[in-house]
């Protein structure tokens, strides 16, 4: 899709302060470090729209990012979880109001729920999967950093989230690198979809 423009529509810490616009939205959940900020700018060609960092911990409050082009659309980028230097406190409060949008924001239209592909999903992917699905809500996993990833090592990353995630056949697993762009296409495939 061509892009005309992005950016940032606000940062958010409760529903009264979501956007009200009428345009398809895609929500990216995972822990913290994973690359859910790295993949919407990856997706977008913008070095540095969404924050990152090396560190984990960077995105603290609900991130809405209009992309505009011929259909505009909206990415929500999330806290991110499991994040143990982060206080007790805090991370209920992120744990809150990811829940609060989760289950109060009506177009939803994809959840885009990353797993750093190295790693393997953690008790918390796996949480956070089982509460997505108890909602009905499918989302589609995104196996990050697919280029840190030696060759030998890529059917038994793809095979351990499958295992431990309990995946369906009808469940979309999509490997995905900002490096090599792997999964790019496959992705915007599914974004086209909704617009
Ligand atoms: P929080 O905001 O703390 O929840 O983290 P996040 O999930 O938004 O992670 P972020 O996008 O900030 O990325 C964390 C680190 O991983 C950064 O140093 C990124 O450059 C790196 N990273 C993300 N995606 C990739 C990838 O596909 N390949 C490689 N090699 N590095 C990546
Ligand atoms: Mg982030």
């Amino acid at each position: 899709m061509k892009i005309n423009n992005s950016e940032l529509v606000i940062s958010a810490v409760s529903q009264k302060q979501y956007p009200q616009m009428e345009v398809p939205e895609f929500v990216l959940l995972g822990r913290s470090n994973v690359g859910k900020s790295t993949f919407i700018n990856t997706l977008i060609n913008r070095r540095n729209l969404a924050r990152t960092s090396s560190k984990p911990g960077k995105t603290q409050t609900m991130n809405f990012y209009k992309v505009s082009g011929p259909k505009d659309f909206l990415f929500v980028d999330m806290p991110g979880y499991g994040y143990a230097k982060v206080s007790k406190k805090e991370r209920a409060k992120w744990g809150e109001m990811i829940e609060e949008y989760l289950l109060n924001r009506e177009k939803i239209n994809e959840v885009f729920l990353l797993v750093d592909s190295r790693v393997g999903p953690t008790e918390d992917d796996k949480l956070m999967f089982d509460w997505l699905k108890y909602y009905g809500i499918d989302p589609i996993i995104i196996a990050t950093k697919f280029d840190k990833l030696k060759k030998s090592k890529v059917d038994k990353s793809i095979n351990t989230i499958k295992d431990k995630l309990e995946l369906e056949e009808s469940d979309i697993l999509i490997p995905f690198s900002s490096e090599t762009k792997n999964g790019f296409n496959e992705v915007w495939k599914i974004i086209d979809e909704h617009l």
